[in-house]
Formats: C-alpha cells, structure tokens, sequence
C-alpha cells in the first residue's frame, strides 16, 4: 500500500511504522472496534474531504451501538484529519478513522477495555478498479447471507462484522468474479460486500431500503438525491434477486469504489452488458460532485485550509 509518513494515534502524530498495537488489543481478538472509510478529492479549492462530519456522526452512533464512548469528539476528529492530511502532504486520499477496544483486559466483556482511536489517511486507487468503473463489473450473489439484525447490527461500521464481508468477498473472487452480492435471510438483496446496490428498470431506480439489512452508505444518500435533482424516479423497497437478472442496469455505490456498473451477475449479462446510460449519468453526476465540479453540492466538501494546518 502507499504509505503515509504519519498516523494519529490517541491525540499524537506518529511515524507510519511505529503506529502499533499490543497482540492482546481487545479489537483484535474479538472485533470490538468501529471504523469509518472516507476519501479525500483534490479540488480547485484544495484537498476536500467528502461529507468528513456525516461520516464522524456514522461513527459515532456505530461507536454507540457497540457501548462504546469516544474519547474525542467529531470536530476534534475533523481537525485532527485535516492536520494530518497536511502533515503528509496529500492531495488526494482515503482516510481510515477506527475507535477499537485496546489493550486490557482479557475476556468477552469490553467495558473495562481503553477505547483506541486512530485515523490513518493514505492515497488509494480506484477500489475496484479503473476498468471496472468504465466496462462495470462481474458480480456473483454470494452463497453467505448477510448478518442479520438478529445477531449484529447491519447498520454498524463494526470491525467483527467484516467478517461476513471478507468471506463473500473470497468466494467471488476465487470463483473469478469481482465483486460479491448479499441476500438477507428472506432471499431479499441487501448490497455488495462493501457496497449499496441498485438496479435501474424501465427508467426508475431502485434500492433496498434503508430498513433492510445494509449500511446506511453515505454515497448511497447522495447519489439518490443526486438522481432525485436530475429528476429520475428512485425507489427504496425490498428487492427481490431475480430482479437484478431482469434489470436494465445495475451499479454499486461506496465510498471506496465510487459509483461502479455491474455488467454481468452470475454469468447473465445486464441488460446490453455494457454500463447503461442512467448508470452514466449518475456516476459522472457523482463524479463531479467528489471532484468539487458541481456548485450544487459544494456544501458535501470539506476543504481543508491546507495553510492554515501548515502554520498551525
Ligand atoms: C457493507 C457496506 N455497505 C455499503 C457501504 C457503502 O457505504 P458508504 O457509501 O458510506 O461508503 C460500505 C462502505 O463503507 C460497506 O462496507
């Protein structure tokens, strides 16, 4: 990966190779931990973070959920995540908040644990792929259902919880495909590994609703509001999989991958197998917000005063 010359760890700058954890860290034995993926774009007006504060509010109540108290506030993580952005001199980045349980105390219950917290921002490419964001991608509907809100929290960004990621992610990968499709217990379609999903028909867009079993994405929001403004039909509802196989078009929003077409799933092409023309729309729409391209959606950025956190 690219490294970064820095890291924040619990209030302190530290060189990237000495940001380190004891092997005992509760997190790591048991998945205590939550965690945000933002990115940061270089724009006119300098490096922008993406929507930096709903992140840190997802963060937040993430942290809440798993009885967990941050030791620092949101605005003290924005500013720390702007200092260090600086401090390493990016332009354009990912950049990785996580609180965790630390080192301890053994054992299941984590209430006595410290609470970690670290941000590590470093550049990161296209996550899957820059051809899979022109041709889309191949996906497979995984043989794994996705947690249920009967035992995790499917709204958490919870470090355990990747678990269920990370398995469905090897099966498509070693089956050859790029990318994961989960279904809830009832056969419903939730999203991609790290990913919301949509699929297009007869010109309406749709997507499990927030009720599902998916993470509320933050790219989710704004490109429904986007596709709302530009004046497309959107629709949240339980989706069925063999909609996806009929459907016109299907794509998959993150903030790691952007917004990215399916071209096949399962083998079966969508619709004309090539990205279709609403998927287009939205994703340079979507694109030029990132970017800093659209006047818009100019409150969605986060500049950072690189100036200022130079002569801080
Ligand atoms: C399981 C899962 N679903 C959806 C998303 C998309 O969320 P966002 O757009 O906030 O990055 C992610 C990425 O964080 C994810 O890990």
């Amino acid at each position: 990966m690219n490294q970064s010359e820095f890291i924040w760890q619990n209030g302190e700058f530290v060189a990237w190779d000495d940001a380190k954890v004891h092997v005992l860290t509760h997190g790591l034995h048991y998945g205590t931990g939550v965690f945000e993926g933002i990115r940061c774009y270089d724009t006119e007006r300098g490096p922008a973070i993406f929507r930096n504060l709903d992140h840190l509010d997802r963060l937040e109540r993430s942290a809440k959920l798993y009885y967990m108290e941050l030791p620092y506030s949101a605005q003290q993580l924005r500013a720390a995540t702007h200092e260090l952005i600086t401090r390493n001199d990016l332009r354009s980045c990912y950049i990785r908040p996580i609180a965790f349980r630390g080192y301890g105390q053994m054992g299941l219950n984590p209430l006595d644990s410290p609470i970690d917290v670290a941000i590590a921002a470093w550049e990161w490419g296209a996550y899957l792929g820059e051809q899979g964001k022109v041709d889309g991608v191949r996906a497979k509907v995984s043989s794994w259902e996705r947690i249920s809100p009967r035992s995790l929290i499917p709204h958490a960004k919870a470090s355990g919880q990747y678990l269920n990621s990370v398995l469905a992610k090897i099966e498509s990968l070693k089956a050859g495909y790029d990318e994961a499709i989960l279904l809830d217990e009832h056969g419903h379609v939730c999203e991609g590994s790290g990913e919301n999903i949509y699929v297009v028909r007869d010109g309406v867009i749709i997507t499990p609703p927030q009720t599902a079993s998916i993470l509320d994405g933050i790219s989710r929001r704004s490109v429904l509001q986007i596709a709302r403004d530009l004046g497309y039909a959107t629709l949240e509802r339980d989706m069925a999989r063999a909609e996806l196989y009929s459907a016109d078009e299907v794509f998959l929003t993150g903030t790691a991958a952007e917004l990215v077409p399916v071209r096949e799933i399962d083998d079966q092409a969508i619709g004309s197998g090539k990205p279709g023309e609403i998927t287009r729309v939205l994703q340079n729409a979507f694109d030029d917000a990132l970017h800093g391209r659209s006047e818009r959606y100019r409150e969605w950025l986060d500049v950072v005063d690189v100036r200022e956190w130079a002569s801080a």
